[in-house]
């Protein structure tokens, strides 16, 4: 009897514990209250296009970011794009060539990611990877997230594709700890595939890149179904390059650093994205993806889409 009454205290203690401790929900998602409600497809963030190639030297003409990954996250960014290349049998970010321009490794670019993550816990933060050398999500990447310590923040589609109206909110993804959303261009729907490294033209579809036309003319170029453009979320290629033919005689793009304030204007960037809304059922885009992100309007435009300005 005695040891039942202490049984029956101690339980009803620890239910009023649980009761006094509710779980904290997230008030602030990605800097906005509003946001925490609001589904990851509804949201328009600013995302970095080769987030590894900085450089303050406007010489270094491969270069597609002035800032580097730590400054362009503190400005806002929350999409970083990447293109990897194996480097010395070791995986780095480089552009078109390691010869060209080497970012290092991708696990000391995701330590930094992981920095910053660990510091702003209410932030989602997405990352898009290119493979075109195809390596193994199974046996290449996912070893590379997981010493880096980003795989635990991996958020794992329920299933695939997930359409735009599918994805929980923000706060939910902050609550449940899972704000790491990762999409890989290439060679992640294949049998060594990771349930976190998600294909990203199941689940977006973009309008052509490498685009030279400061008009941003829009129409569906990449996109691998099997869901409708208008079901998928979107993002814009919102970088300008500048084809330098008579410096080497062939066709070498190059993002183009003088136009940048222009391009990364609000004018330019809404004129893109109105020029894209027809194609999505009249959705803002959720991505803008930018060179120069730290010149321009890029974050004020973002805010606008998402209702905030
Ligand atoms: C989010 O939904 C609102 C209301 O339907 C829409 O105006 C906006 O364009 C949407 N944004 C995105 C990125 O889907």
């Amino acid at each position: 009897m005695f040891s039942r009454s202490i049984w029956g205290l101690l339980s009803t203690a620890s239910l009023a514990l649980a009761v006094a401790i509710p779980f904290k929900r997230a008030t602030v998602c990605n800097g906005h209250a509003e946001l925490c409600d609001r589904s990851y497809g509804n949201v328009t963030f600013v995302a970095a296009h080769d987030s590894f190639a900085f450089s303050e030297d406007p010489l270094a003409l491969a270069r597609d970011q002035e800032v580097d990954i730590a400054t362009q996250l503190s400005l806002g960014v929350r999409m970083l794009q990447a293109q990897s290349h194996v480097n010395d049998g070791v995986l780095h970010f480089c552009h078109t060539s390691c010869a060209l321009f080497d970012g290092g490794s991708v696990e000391d670019y995701l330590k930094t990611v992981k920095t910053f993550l660990d510091a702003n816990p209410n932030e989602v933060v997405s990352l898009l990877f290119t493979n075109p050398e195809g390596q193994s999500p199974a046996n290449v990447w996912k070893p590379i997230f997981d010493s880096a310590g980003i795989s635990d923040l991996a958020f794992v589609p329920p299933s695939l594709p997930m359409s735009q109206s599918s994805w929980p909110t923000l706060g939910e993804m902050i609550d449940s700890g899972k704000r790491v959303v990762v999409f890989m261009d290439a060679g992640a729907d294949g049998s060594d595939s990771v349930d976190f490294i998600m294909p990203e033209f199941q689940m977006m579809w973009e309008p052509p890149f490498s685009e030279t036309d400061p008009t941003f003319p829009c129409k569906v170029d990449r996109t691998s179904g099997p869901l409708q453009p208008a079901e998928q979320m979107y993002m814009i290629n919102h970088n300008l390059n500048v084809n330098i033919v008579p410096l080497f005689g062939a066709e070498v793009l190059v993002s183009d650093p003088l136009a940048a304030p222009t391009t990364n204007g609000a004018d330019s960037i809404l004129a893109n994205a109105n020029g894209c809304a027809p194609l999505a059922g009249n959705r803002a885009p959720n991505f803008l993806l930018l060179d120069f992100v730290n010149i321009g309007d890029a974050f004020k435009v973002a805010d606008q889409l998402n209702g905030f300005a």
